[in-house]
């Protein structure tokens, strides 16, 4: 089975394929959102985590058909993420995909004391697949590439996957996505919300007098660079090449752009190279943004002059479908939380926020005393900038299992005494549902069995399925071991 970790998009996707995890579709017709559709249907179908990614060979935008591949979900399954980092021998289900990708993330971090590093390399541009096809100045032409309107009230077509590069000489580089709305045939939106790392260092060009930053985008690049270039693993001053590198066991080959000093990601599918003004602002939006919720017009906002573009021979499209699929691996900044929150709570046993539900998180403890649930949910609403919802449960429930989350609440949970509600607190702007935006409330549910003393029953009943694993401990193994069995022909 091919594994990751991968040099391009290309290798993933190939892996995907092949794994069986890969949707073909001939064409679609964008014009009617035929893509939008499917992935809603999609996710419909197979549930959030675990719908598939999808490949369009062939796209009908404005009337015209485009030559894809475009691809959709791309990060879509546990075994998926799984591929990702090389973890194989994935058994027989996506639960246990996920653990295994979680445990090797883990120990990976925890035996380097951090996320490993290792910093890139260049390569020449002969051994550059982003080389194949250069267009320079007034040849770019940018319209001409399949990227999607994804939903008929966004402002027009977007760039929302890609990965983008600033390079400064105080602040060092910076890898993050943005998306960038496609404004004209060399021209593109650059959205880095306020306080993201990109606003701070086009701030810091501007307070150095600087007229024009220059930019470079790369759509299409493997996943782990991908993965850090959308988390929050590397911090402001720190490169997150070290760490793509690190993580994925081998540096990162990079290649120079054409029109400025920027290294790029040499198998990256389509790079655009430009400048943005550091005095001029224009409109951006409305866009649908990953709450599910069309995102408000910008009227101020930077844009991009595209300088060049370089792309692989028939290059490849990723398209986000924002509020609708996931749209970037979870499970590394995941273990990342994790880890940081148990230097908290050491009792802490696991730890998870539904990407479709951001909003949201699932904490289980191994409780040992009075007021642990509450202590735990109360350090998790302070160090957790996107939940707002904080259920805490028994370790023997599964943090990722929304049916065993919801039938904590029903079944082991009261409302008093064992809920908080904190006023106000930071927030997620894109929370449309906050009367006022970077700022929240916040309830804390401590789902797990309350002791007497923390106003719970006299006595706790056993749990049915504790008993089945005491008194026939062979149950489970047996039913584990015949899993795929019981589904043959
Ligand atoms: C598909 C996708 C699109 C995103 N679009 C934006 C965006 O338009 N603006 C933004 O500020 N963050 C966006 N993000 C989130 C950032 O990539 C993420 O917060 C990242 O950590 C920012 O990098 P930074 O910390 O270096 O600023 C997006 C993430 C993904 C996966």
């Amino acid at each position: 089975m091919k594994t990751g970790p991968f040099d391009s998009l290309r290798d993933y996707i190939h892996a995907l394929e092949s794994n069986d995890r890969l949707i073909r579709i001939k064409q679609m017709d964008q014009d009617k959102y035929e893509a939008t559709g499917f992935a809603y249907r999609l996710v419909k179908e197979y549930g959030y985590d675990l719908a598939p990614a999808f490949l369009i060979e062939k796209i009908k935008i404005n009337n015209q058909w485009l030559n894809g591949p475009i691809i959709g979900n791309l990060f879509g399954g546990w075994d998926a993420e799984a591929l990702i980092y090389g973890v194989n021998d994935l058994g027989a289900s996506q639960s246990i995909s996920r653990k295994k990708t979680f445990n090797h993330l883990k120990s990976l971090n925890l035996d380097n004391k951090g996320w490993p590093k290792l910093p890139p390399v260049t390569v020449d541009k002969e051994n550059a697949p982003c080389k194949e096809n250069i267009v320079i100045d007034k040849d770019v032409d940018i319209l001409k590439f399949p990227w999607l309107q994804t939903n008929p009230a966004d402002a027009g077509r977007y760039i929302n996957a890609a990965t983008i590069f600033i390079e400064d000489k105080e602040l060092g580089r910076n890898v993050a996505t943005y998306r960038c709305q496609v404004k004209a045939k060399n021209k593109i939106g650059f959205n880095a919300e306020i306080r993201q790392n990109a606003w701070s260092f086009l701030s810091k060009m501007k307070e150095r007098g600087e007229k024009t930053a220059a930019v470079a985008i790369a759509n299409g690049v493997d996943p782990i660079t991908f993965t850090l270039g959308a988390s929050k693993v590397a911090k402001l001053g720190e490169d997150e090449l070290d760490y793509a590198g690190g993580i994925r066991g081998k540096p990162v080959e990079m290649v120079q752009c054409e029109t400025n000093n920027i290294l790029v990601p040499a198998h990256s599918e389509i790079v655009l190279e430009g400048e943005i003004p550091l005095d001029k602002m224009e409109e951006e939006g409305p866009y649908g943004e990953m709450y599910g919720f069309m995102g408000l017009k910008k009227n101020e906002n930077f844009f991009m002059e595209v300088k060049a573009i370089t792309y692989r021979d028939d290059p490849w499209v990723v398209n986000s479908f924002a509020g609708v699929t996931k749209i970037s691996p979870s499970i590394l900044q995941t273990v990342g939380n994790f880890l940081n929150y148990k230097t908290f709570i050491p009792y802490l046993m696991d730890v998870y926020r539904p990407a479709e539900s951001t909003g949201v998180l699932t904490a289980s403890i191994k409780k040992e005393k009075s007021g642990q649930g509450m202590e735990a949910g109360k350090i998790l609403a302070e160090k957790d900038f996107f939940a707002k919802v904080i259920i805490v449960v028994d370790e023997d429930v599964d943090v990722y299992d929304k049916g065993e989350i919801f039938q904590a609440l029903g079944t082991r949970w009261q409302p008093y005494p064992a809920a908080e509600v904190i006023e106000k607190m930071r927030g997620m702007p894109l929370d449309a549902s906050a009367a006022e935006r970077f700022s929240t409330s916040k309830i804390i549910i401590d789902a797990t069995r309350q002791y007497k003393d923390e106003g719970g029953p006299p006595i706790w009943p056993d749990i049915s399925k504790v008993m089945l694993e005491e008194m026939s401990p062979e149950t489970t193994k047996l039913v584990d071991e015949n899993w795929l069995k019981y589904f043959e022909d």
